[in-house]
């Protein structure tokens, strides 16, 4: 505001007295960039030495970078070049074989707008951005869901490990960084802080990121084999998904978000990231794809007339061939209807989609289909009205349900309860859950331990008479535990079995919702049932700790 272009950029050749934002190069591999308020030196791979008021914020930390698979394919910087400057901004272009980090200084503000622009990453997997900054600057962290100190480093050293990233505490409590994941695409901002600084990251956009909006990550935590206090972008995250490998097509771009730095103030960030929500899509980003972007909306009603109240409603790939979760090549738009059904998605870029809704339970607990519809074309500046949309549900008579169909573990027991390792081990080995008198309660919210699981119920004559099938629902499951699904305890004849199912991390990292939902049905029979009591039995054939499932609904319904 204060500065005009070339007053700014003057300060590129020379650095010793820099006005406004600024890239110095100090050598073919070492450049500082920044603005009066704060600078960082950005090496080969990392950038360290990030000053702000005076002190250094990385310290021994191993600060900033950008990264795939694992800290083996930390990028590297071939180049660093100024790509864009206006009166308000210097874009700043970090090259590496893989694409471009883009960081975007304006004159005053402390921290960068940051995006990420592909040419040519692998097949991936993990794909983010972060800060590793010194701990005693930042002994905190901050996300919508936890707001406490980082466990400190000492209190990992006299605990016992016990599985990845996982310590037992002479008190037989765990200290894990799981416990500090939270939903992607509900943070308004989060990020590590103390008494003198704060550096968070706001996100208004969340269509660069994979996933719908079951979508989980680790957002801040302690570096175990260092100390240092970490703060993620998991821009292609992976952490509780049974299969998270995406193709990226080229000039993909992850991003503009907000990197912000401040003297800690939970407030003062909350009020930025405000404005960055009021402000996204950002006007100051100048590029033609970013901005060709159209509305969908529409009024999803069940076949059975009820309006598909409170559903779940996702844009995501057209002719979906992964499920929500798992997608990620693209863009992605998550949202709920209103009590009548409608939906509208606002600010989609210009293509091709496909439209999914699911029950988030409420008036659709009973909903255990899935709404597609393919080809939804979104034109820029334009909106795709689809009308009314029928979605259907299951004609069949339901002899019993167990939990809301949501693709959640809400409602069971540790069902929604703060993340925290080891849970499942506190759901026993046996349960029995009785029909019409059982609270959905009393069934526990994920299964482990060796023994049997039984839902007794009453079947009438005619649904003896008829063949059913039985809906299982998992909100996730971690591989290590299997088991058969008996009907009134015949052993000889498994009416199924829950034996081959993809690994998804959930159950034993903390998860107490979910992780990746699955979808099973069994058939049974017709005359099977007893005209009477009857029971289904989940019997765990084979387990191990704190692997398992859990549950979303079991449905039983007469066909
Ligand atoms: C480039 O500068 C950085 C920062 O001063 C220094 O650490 C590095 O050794 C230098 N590299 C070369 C090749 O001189
Ligand atoms: C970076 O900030 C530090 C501390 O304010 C200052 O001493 C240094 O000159 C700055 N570097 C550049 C290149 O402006
Ligand atoms: C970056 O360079 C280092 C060698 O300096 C190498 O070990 C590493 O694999 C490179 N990273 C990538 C992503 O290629
Ligand atoms: C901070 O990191 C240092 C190592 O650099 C470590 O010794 C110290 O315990 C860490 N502090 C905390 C609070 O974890
Ligand atoms: C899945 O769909 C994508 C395009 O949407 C396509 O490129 C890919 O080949 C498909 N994969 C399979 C296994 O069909
Ligand atoms: C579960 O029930 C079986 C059969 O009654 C019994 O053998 C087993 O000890 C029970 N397990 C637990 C953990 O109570
Ligand atoms: C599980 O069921 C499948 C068929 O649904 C069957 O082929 C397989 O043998 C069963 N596995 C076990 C361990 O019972």
């Amino acid at each position: 505001m204060l500065l005009s272009a070339a007053g700014v950029f003057a300060a590129l050749a020379a650095g010793a007295h820099a006005k406004g934002p600024f890239l110095q190069k100090i050598n073919d591999t070492a450049h500082v960039i920044g603005n009066d308020l704060w600078n960082v030196t950005i090496g080969q791979q990392y950038g360290v030495k990030l000053f702000y008021k005076n002190q250094d914020l990385v310290g021994d930390a191993v600060g900033h970078y950008v990264s795939y698979n694992g800290a083996a394919s930390d990028l590297n910087w071939t180049s660093a070049s100024i790509h864009h400057q206006t009166k308000d901004y210097l874009d700043v272009k970090f090259t590496a074989n893989e694409g471009d980090m883009h960081w975007v200084i304006f004159d005053d503000l402390a921290g960068a707008y940051q995006y990420f622009v592909n040419q040519a990453l692998p097949d991936l997997g993990e794909f983010r951005t972060l800060w590793r900054l010194d701990n005693t600057s930042f002994p905190n962290g901050h996300t919508n869901l936890k707001d406490e100190p980082l466990p400190p480093l000492s209190e990992y050293v006299v605990s016992t490990k016990v599985q990845d990233e996982t310590w037992e505490r002479a008190d037989g409590s765990y200290i894990t960084k799981y416990d500090w994941t939270a939903w992607i695409r509900d943070q308004d901002y989060y990020g590590v802080y103390g008494d003198e600084f704060g550096s968070w990251y706001i996100n208004p956009g969340k269509d660069y990121y994979n996933g719908d909006q079951l979508k989980q990550e680790l957002m801040v935590h302690r570096e175990s084999a260092t100390g240092d206090a970490v703060q993620l972008n998991m821009i292609h995250g992976t952490h509780f998904m049974a299969s998270s490998t995406d193709v990226f097509p080229k000039e993909k771009i992850w991003g503009p978000w907000l990197w912000y730095l401040n003297d800690g103030s939970k407030s003062d960030a909350a009020n930025r990231a405000r404005k960055e929500f009021r402000n996204w899509p950002y006007k100051w980003f100048e590029n033609e794809e970013y901005h060709s972007r159209g509305s969908v909306s529409g009024r999803l009603v069940m076949s059975d007339g009820r309006p598909a109240a409170k559903a779940s409603v996702f844009l995501g790939d057209n002719h979906p061939n992964k499920t929500t979760l798992d997608m990620g090549t693209l863009y992605y738009y998550t949202g709920e209807t209103d009590d009548q059904g409608k939906f509208s998605f606002k600010d989609v870029r210009t293509g091709d989609y496909g439209l999914q809704a699911w029950s988030n339970g409420g008036k659709l607990a009973d909903v255990s289909t899935t709404f597609l519809r393919n080809d939804v074309t979104v034109k820029n500046g334009k909106q795709s009205q689809l009308g009314k949309l029928k979605w259907a549900v299951s004609p069949a008579k339901k002899i019993f349900q167990v939990g809301d169909f949501d693709r959640k573990a809400l409602g069971f027991k540790y069902g929604g309860a703060p993340y925290e390792h080891a849970l499942v081990a506190n759901c026993p080995g046996n349960l029995t859950y009785t029909v019409g008198k059982s609270k959905t309660s009393d069934w526990c919210f994920g299964q482990s331990a060796a023994g049997t699981w039984s839902i007794r119920f009453l079947a009438d004559q005619k649904a003896s008479r008829s063949s059913s099938v039985l809906t299982v629902s998992l909100a996730g499951y971690s591989e290590g535990t299997t088991s058969e699904i008996l009907l009134n305890g015949d052993q000889d004849a498994p009416i199924g079995n829950l034996t081959t199912l993809p690994n998804d991390q959930s159950v034993y990292r903390s998860m107490t919702v979910a992780g990746e939902w699955r979808f099973f049905q069994f058939d049974i029979p017709k005359g099977k049932l007893r005209n009477g009591w009857n029971s289904i039995d989940f019997h765990v054939l084979k387990s191990s700790a704190w692997h398992g499932f859990m549950w979303d609904s079991i449905i039983l319904e007469q066909s």
